[in-house]
């Protein structure tokens, strides 16, 4: 039957809809050889050759006798599906256009429409996906239609959205509420296209019967039963009996898939208000137009494009709304799928990839131009630019000249659908394709105005980029081969904070490691005021890693935005919290708002157990100055849903013990013997006398000190056990909350310890060898109570007493870091709790973590001054992993948060009466120590 369906369209047979053209509407499967036979070449993909002649006045290739033209309607298109799934990445660039992100979906994309908030997506699913600008997080999903989503138009704060349910819906902006549905009483098929004309409050369509209807808006009083609701009629092919006598059943409470609104008006169209047989084929696109732009009077005109090649001029009567044929644009035999007017030209995208220019005021027809190799499904203008997309995958820039600037493939399929905006001072360019996702484009600076907020660096997209050029230096602190990219990544960060107003420099470290930068952000200090220094601390290097023979998904140095999610190695752990906390204190500078100052220290050793760091910091005091706060941004959340507020971290001690023989690396067979004292055996035994079978910690006291759990410490836990035991999305959910404590202390408030590797002398493939030394790195987790000296010093008595042989036995503390107790009754936590319910709209959980940040306690110490930490990323953000990755909407809830603590801090308007000098984390007041 699909067969059939298919091979029975002429080559301008999309003129007069068939009862077999309904089939491809509702049952979008077409046969195996449907693209074959549609388009015989293959699968045209290679626009290349298109390059030559894109620009010449076009003569059309004559076709062979007989051949047919290539059909292509957009609804039967949608199901070439690809198998490729996208990996491009941000800052890869090759035509001046960018790829910001990319968001998926199951179904086809069909049309778009943006505003100053959101992305509107129709897809074949029939639902309207709605993402947030901001953060390409999916804000709604409006379920109003039961067909594929053919149309979107967007008018002040209406949203109108045509499909192949003969339907339009119209919904609020604003509240993402249904308002009405538009329904003709006549069988109209697929609706291609919808426009508004606000004046006359009348909206337009054109369908698959080839008529154009509308509907007056300001007389909505007539509201119907809905009993003609297309999906309540009868349809004379689906729902006929067929040979058995039966008609398929309908499921109970089938509206159409309308499942949104409540209180919505069903408006049916007026007889009067149709113009049946509007085009001799599909009405594919319209838009409405000022009349007097064009010297046609004072009113407005609406123009449609059909399937037979035309596209007409109607005039519409300013009080009814009505419309009647002005002229027509006669374009030839290629149906007029996409239409854009920018100044008094007309560009009209047709089948098999043309664009016609034409001249509204004099009708005319400017040029033709063959700017695709397949049809130009969608075009978009805004400023001095004009965009199409095609079914080639290919998408294509041009001027005003129509000269093509940019050309690139935007989809692993077809183009379907476009929209264009100016989003703080740039352009952003949205396509959508049959490869089930929207792409989402910068091209280049809107060339007419810059704003203000991204000249300053202020604005979303600037932070975006930034962090893109941030990601992409290898700033690998444990590989020497980084060193360069190390340094290039900490100017890059030097450079971005004077662009700020911020006086920065590179601090030189000992032994040649990576710099520290340092940054003044200089506050307007009043004299005899009670403002604050703040002090950021956090890291620009990063965790080795590899795109190949790794579980990256993408380039692990090229920032990439998929799903409202940024891929990328550092991006949480710790580029992303710098960059916010920068553009957090950078946007206060600039809008004046900083009354004291805030100080950053970034260093590029972190991960290398920040190596040189503490010198760096002692023999610069005085530059770095006094400082009452010290903040931090570097752990994650428990779950991906609750922000967090760390109060706690655990110490380390990272070890190497090493055993050495005097004599070299000997044969197993030739020399092995019980009296050949093995260093690897006498490693292995020395390592077993370090844990009992049960896994407790046997250095002698080793956690005598440690504080028993006190009531109020256990009352910490109780609202995390009990979010976490709500929560369907934490792995913890269902657990009794008992369990989950039990399982958060002995990761937050007892030691540890790891083995995490044993090496041997000599090569690595061969098995006949007696090493001559054996050596383990282990790392010690110490909790408050516990010192870095007192476990050292018992760590070295144990191994010593516990050694058991002659060899020799040594043990290198390559670095450690004492653990951190913050005071969360202090002004810093106040504020930061106060700025996230705000950010939030939810009170935080207040934790503490099982990792280290070795400089927390150290530089409490060092300037005597309490430190707080707002942990930025989700629990899935896989720091130190494949995949690391950072939401966009923690990103930028980050620089709100720090945005807010900065002002309250250094502004000295804290809550708390006490903001304490040299407050003991340690020992001193917090919520668990009464
Ligand atoms: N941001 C982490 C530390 C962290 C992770 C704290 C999760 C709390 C929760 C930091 O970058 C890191 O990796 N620290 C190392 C320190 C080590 C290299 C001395 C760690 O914890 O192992
Ligand atoms: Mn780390």
């Amino acid at each position: 039957m699909a067969a059939v369906q298919c091979t029975t369209i002429e080559t301008h047979g999309d003129a007069i809809p068939t009862m077999d053209l309904t089939i491809s509407r509702n049952n979008p499967t077409p046969p195996p050889d449907f693209y074959a036979y549609h388009n015989p070449h293959g699968h045209r993909d290679d626009e290349q050759v298109q390059d030559q002649d894109h620009h010449q006045h076009h003569q059309r290739p004559a076709r062979a006798p007989g051949e047919k033209k290539p059909f292509l309607a957009r609804v039967c298109t949608t199901n070439r599906r690809p198998h490729t799934t996208h990996t491009c990445s941000m800052s890869t660039s090759t035509t001046g256009v960018t790829l910001l992100h990319r968001l998926h979906h199951s179904r086809s994309i069909l049309s778009l429409a943006l505003n100053g908030a959101h992305i509107f997506a129709g897809s074949q699913s029939g639902s309207i996906l709605v993402w947030s600008l901001a953060t390409y997080s999916l804000v709604a999903t409006l379920r109003g239609h039961s067909g594929s989503v053919l149309s979107l138009h967007l008018s002040d704060r209406l949203l109108f959205s045509s499909a192949g349910d003969a339907i339009v819906q119209v919904w609020c902006t604003q509240t993402l509420k249904n308002l009405y549905t538009i329904y003709s009483t006549f069988d109209v098929g697929d609706v291609f296209c919808v426009a508004y004309e606000p004046k006359a409050r009348t909206a337009y369509f054109g369908a698959q019967n080839t008529s154009v209807q509308w509907i007056d808006l300001k007389a909505v009083a007539k509201c119907v039963t809905g009993e003609a609701h297309p999906s309540k009629r009868v349809h004379r092919f689906f729902d006929s009996k067929g040979p058995g006598g039966r008609s398929t059943p309908r499921p109970e409470g089938d509206d159409g898939g309308d499942d949104s609104g409540a209180g919505k008006t069903l408006l049916e169209i007026e007889p009067v208000n149709i113009v049946q047989y509007a085009h001799f084929g599909y009405v594919y696109c319209m838009l409405v137009l000022s009349a007097s732009h064009i010297g046609l009077g004072s009113s407005s005109l609406l123009l449609t494009g059909g399937g037979d090649g035309d596209v007409k001029l109607w005039a519409i009567d300013p009080v009814t709304g009505g419309i009647s044929e002005l002229r027509t644009l006669a374009g030839g035999d290629s149906g007029v799928l996409s239409m854009v007017v920018k100044d008094t030209l007309l560009y009209t995208g047709l089948t098999d990839g043309e664009i016609h220019i034409w001249d509204l005021d004099t009708c005319q027809k400017v040029r033709s131009v063959q700017a695709h190799c397949d049809d130009v499904l969608t075009l978009a203008v805004k400023g001095e630019y004009i965009f199409s997309g095609s079914a080639s995958g290919f998408t294509r820039k041009w001027n005003m000249r129509f000269k093509c600037v940019s050309r690139w493939r935007a989809h692993e399929g077809l183009v379907l659908a476009s929209a264009v905006a100016e989003r703080n001072g740039r352009l952003l360019y949205i396509t959508g394709g049959n490869d089930d996702c929207v792409g989402v484009w910068g091209v280049e600076p809107f060339p007419a105005k810059a704003s203000t907020k991204e000249e300053k660096g202020e604005g979303e997209g600037e932070l975006l980029s930034s962090l893109a050029k941030l990601v992409a230096f290898r700033t690998v602190s444990s590989d020497p081969n980084c060193a360069e990219e190390c340094r290039r990544g900490a100017a890059f960060l030097k450079s971005l904070c004077k662009r700020f107003g911020a006086t920065a420099s590179l601090l030189p470290t000992d032994g040649g490691r990576n710099p520290v930068v340092f940054a003044r952000f200089e506050g307007a200090k009043k004299k005899g005021g009670k403002g604050k220094t703040l002090l950021f601390y956090g890291h620009y290097d990063v965790i080795p890693a590899s795109s190949e023979g790794s579980g990256w998904k993408t380039d692990p140095f090229s920032l990439t935005g998929v799903d409202g999610y940024l891929y990328g190695r550092g991006v949480s752990d710790n580029k992303g919290p710098c960059l916010a906390a920068l553009f957090a204190a950078g946007g206060l500078l600039q809008s004046g708002k900083l009354k004291s100052d805030i100080v950053f220290l970034i260093e590029g050793e972190e991960e290398s157990g920040s190596r040189g760091f503490k010198d760096t910091v002692k023999k610069h005091k005085d530059l770095i100055g006094d400082v009452d706060w010290i903040l931090f941004a570097n752990s994650y959340w428990l779950d991906d849903d609750t922000p967090c507020l760390t109060y706690g971290l655990r110490g380390v001690i990272h070890a190497t013990i090493t055993i050495q023989s005097e004599k070299p690396d000997l044969h197993s067979g030739v020399d092995g013997s019980s009296l050949n004292r093995q260093p690897t055996i006498e490693l292995i035994t020395l390592l077993s006398r370090l844990t009992s079978p049960t896994g407790e910690i046997l250095l002698p006291n080793f956690s005598a000190s440690i504080r028993p759990v006190s009531p109020s410490e256990e009352g910490m836990y109780l609202p995390i056990s009990a979010s976490l035991h709500a929560n369907p999305t934490s792995p913890f959910h269902g657990l009794p909350q008992q369990e989950i404590t039990a399982y958060l202390m002995s990761k937050w408030r007892y030691p540890s310890l790891t083995i995490h590797r044993v090496d041997v002398s000599g090569p690595s493939n061969n098995s006949t060898l007696i090493p001559r030394s054996a050596s383990a790195t282990i790392s010690l987790r110490i909790v408050p109570d516990q010192s870095v000296s007192a476990v050292t010093f018992s760590l070295h008595t144990h191994l010593a007493s516990s050694y058991p042989g002659s060899n020799s036995l040594s043990i290198d503390i390559s670095h450690s870091a004492e653990p951190w107790l913050g005071d969360i009754s202090n002004d810093a936590f106040s504020s930061l709790r106060r700025a996230i319910v705000r950010i939030w709209g939810t009170q935080p959980l207040f934790i503490r973590e099982g990792g280290s940040i070795p400089m927390a306690r150290l530089l409490e110490e060092e300037f005597g001054a309490p430190a707080a930490h707002l942990p930025c990323g989700q629990a899935s953000d896989m720091a130190h992993l494949d995949n690391e990755r950072l939401r966009v909407k923690n990103l930028f809830g980050a620089r709100d948060v720090l945005g807010r603590v900065f002002e309250e801090l250094t502004a000295g308007n804290g809550n708390g009466a006490v903001s304490g000098k040299a407050t003991n984390g340690v020992n001193g007041v917090n919520g668990e120590n009464e």
